[in-house]
């Protein structure tokens, strides 16, 4: 055991993040994947049933700094729901960077549904330039989004998390999926050992209640190692960064 001793000089997330080129990490049958979460020092998930009261500016600017480096963005309809998801990066001047960096404006959203139950009045669906992937067992009623929507539809059997890699990295040239949940989504990658990193922020914050922690469902048949990677802090909470040992 040892105390880690804090050093103190500021990082910019962004270009720390940069800096990784995590999508120079992908193999050839899947994109690197990363995930994205917050939790409460108690271990939950939400607050009211959202993840935005476990965020604060620190945060915030490593959700920007991953989703300005990630090719597609994952987040399981439940989470597009709760969230109310919209455009992937709303700031003009972080979409000329990516641009500058070699990459698309925005990255694509991506969500997965057995049901084919996705909200499509949320404000993602109705922003022209937003790039959605929605991979479906069922049909899925789009509503008139403007959003340039593209659905890809498998038989139940064939809609695993793997396949769904798969297809990101060979038919969207996919290299870094940033995963941001939910819990169930997250469980599901884990379970098929899709995902390479976690970057988890613990919010100095105790919330209780019955909210979710950040995976869900059945328990994996072994507990996933994790080896620490870099822990930041600002204010009290701490930004943690795990890479997962498949
Ligand atoms: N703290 C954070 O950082 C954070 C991050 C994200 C979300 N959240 C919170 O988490 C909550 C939503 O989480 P959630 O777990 O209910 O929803 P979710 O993980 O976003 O979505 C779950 C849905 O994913 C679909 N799915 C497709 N393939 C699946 C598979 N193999 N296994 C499991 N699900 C699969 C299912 O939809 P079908 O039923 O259509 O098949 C399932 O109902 C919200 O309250 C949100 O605010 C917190």
């Amino acid at each position: 055991v040892h105390r880690l001793i804090a050093d103190a000089t500021p990082v910019v997330a962004d270009d720390l993040i940069a800096g990784l080129d995590l999508a120079g990490r992908a193999p050839a049958q899947r994109p690197y994947t990363i995930v994205n979460f917050a939790t409460s020092a108690d271990g939950r998930a939400t607050v009211d049933g959202r993840s935005g009261g476990l965020g604060d500016e620190g945060d915030h600017e490593i959700f920007r700094a991953l989703r300005g480096a990630a090719d597609a963005v994952m987040a399981g309809p439940g989470t597009l729901s709760a969230e109310r998801y919209g455009r992937m990066i709303k700031d003009p001047d972080r979409r000329r960077l990516r641009e500058r960096r070699g990459l698309a404006p925005e990255p694509i959203a991506v969500t997965v549904t057995r049901s084919g139950h996705v909200a499509t009045d949320i404000p993602l669906f109705a922003e022209p330039e937003a790039r959605v992937v929605v991979f479906s067992a069922a049909p899925i009623d789009l509503g008139g989004a403007a959003a340039q929507v593209q659905t890809v539809r498998a038989e139940p059997e064939a809609l695993t998390m793997s396949w769904v890699m798969a297809q990101l990295r060979a038919d969207h040239d996919v290299r870094l999926l940033l995963c941001e949940g939910g819990p169930s989504v997250f469980a599901a990658l884990l379970r098929e050992r899709l995902v390479d990193e976690l970057f988890l922020t613990v919010a100095a914050k105790l919330a209780a209640g019955e909210g979710p922690g950040i995976t869900a469902g059945p328990a994996l048949p072994e507990p996933a190692n994790l080896t620490l990677e870099w822990a930041l802090q600002s204010d009290q909470s701490l930004y943690l960064r795990y890479a997962v040992r498949n």
